[in-house]
């Protein structure tokens, strides 16, 4: 389906379109420049058809200028990448530091983005003394502390949170599948119901998101995520929706789509929203050409988008990142496996900053949901 800016701008007109904040600030010179919005815009295609497309972002990135342009031209939101995580921000078990995170926060508010909250309580990203005090008898309260604060200091801007993130591991051999983490050590499986009914206090209105990967590779963990999911939520535990990483791998692995759908399916009969939350490709053919490498990527994603969208249509696509400049993924130099380092090619722009098949995907993919037209308020 193709969507050109006469219809746009003729709906937008009649009131029927809605609008994202960046696409209406944009309109309203709240963010770069005052034009219309641009046409081929990842956001302003997600916005029309109620997707809000977003990345993951560190705040050192936003003093590259080519990449705040791609940026600001195709996300509606932003989540960051590691600045949210307890090693940025506790250094010590009485101390916040929310520089950075306040950096991405205000970047955000500036050219009217939306912010996601990432994450809240995870295995990863731990300071020493945090394993330490939550093994030792303070989880609860660390636990407690920690999102009162966080949620607390940004619950005007952040309307979705990744409440807790990847408590599924079915090879710990815990009952439910549950992942052998210091939470989980500490407090039983009750940390994670503890942890969504007091980000819900703190923010009535947020969408809480339990995060996890490898739903579209691992059918067991994907049944032990449907399990804690839905059982949660029938004892009343205020989880909105699952977040599908989407960390998927160009050749290596290959989806399992039918265990990907029926995940989609019943979770959306159930009630419960699917966001994608961290869409990146790994790929590690080097022996192929670049073109090959980027088709390989654009494959992947265009397959695994038609097997959700057949399910369900995400609130918010986010991708880990824009360009393979910062890509997680990318190798750096003098590595034992690549010595000469490797760029992954796995999202959307390369690392020059070039659109790859990727995102002409993505762009394809919103657009064949059908535009949501909202009568305007009368
Ligand atoms: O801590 C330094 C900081 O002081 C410095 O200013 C900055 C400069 O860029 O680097 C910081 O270091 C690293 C940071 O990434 C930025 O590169 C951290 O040491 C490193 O641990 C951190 O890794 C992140 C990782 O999560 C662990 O937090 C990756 O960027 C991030 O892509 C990755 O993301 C995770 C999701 O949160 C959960 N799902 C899986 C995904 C991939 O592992």
């Amino acid at each position: 389906m193709s969507f050109d800016r006469r219809d746009f701008l003729t709906a937008l007109v009649g009131g029927m379109v809605a609008l994202t904040n960046a696409e209406a600030a944009n309109l309203e010179g709240c963010g770069q420049g005052d034009g219309p919005p641009d046409p081929d815009s990842l956001a302003r295609a997600g916005a029309l058809r109620g997707i809000v497309v977003g990345a993951a972002v560190s705040s050192e990135q936003f003093i590259d200028t080519s990449y705040r342009a791609v940026l600001l031209k195709d996300c509606a939101a932003l989540v960051p990448e590691w600045q949210m995580k307890w090693t940025a921000t506790r250094k010590a078990p009485k101390t916040f530091d929310f520089a950075g995170m306040d950096l991405i926060a205000r970047f955000a508010s500036d050219h009217c983005l939306g912010l996601r909250g990432h994450p809240l309580i995870w295995h990863g990203a731990m300071p020493s003394w945090a394993e330490q005090e939550i093994l030792a008898g303070g989880a609860q309260r660390h636990l407690e502390a920690h999102i009162r604060v966080t949620v607390g200091r940004y619950k005007s801007q952040i309307t979705s949170w990744d409440v807790v993130n990847e408590a599924i591991r079915p090879e710990d051999g815990i009952d439910g599948g549950l992942r052998n983490t210091p939470w989980y050590r500490a407090l039983g499986a009750d940390y994670i119901a503890n942890a969504f009914h007091l980000a819900r206090r703190m923010d009535p209105n947020a969408r809480l998101v339990y995060n996890d990967y490898n739903m579209e590779y691992e059918p067991q963990k994907a049944q032990s995520i449907l399990a804690l999911v839905l059982s949660l939520r029938d004892k009343g535990v205020p989880i909105d929706a699952v977040g599908l990483q989407s960390h998927l791998w160009a050749t290596k692995r290959p989806l399992r789509t039918d265990a990907l759908k029926n995940f989609c399916r019943t979770l959306v009969r159930n009630g419960v929203d699917v966001l994608i939350t961290e869409l990146d490709v790994r790929e590690t053919d080097f022996n192929l050409t670049a073109a090959q490498r980027d088709k390989n990527s654009a494959a992947v994603v265009k397959t695994y988008l038609e097997t959700v969208f057949a399910e369900v249509i995400p609130k918010e696509l986010t991708l880990w990142g824009l360009s393979d400049r910062y890509s997680w993924l990318k190798k750096p130099k003098f590595n034992p496996e690549n010595p000469l380092g490797y760029i992954n090619r796995g999202l959307p722009y390369s690392e020059e900053m070039a659109r790859q098949q990727m995102r002409q995907v993505l762009l394809d993919a919103i657009q064949c949901v059908p535009i949501q037209y909202k009568k305007k308020a009368t």
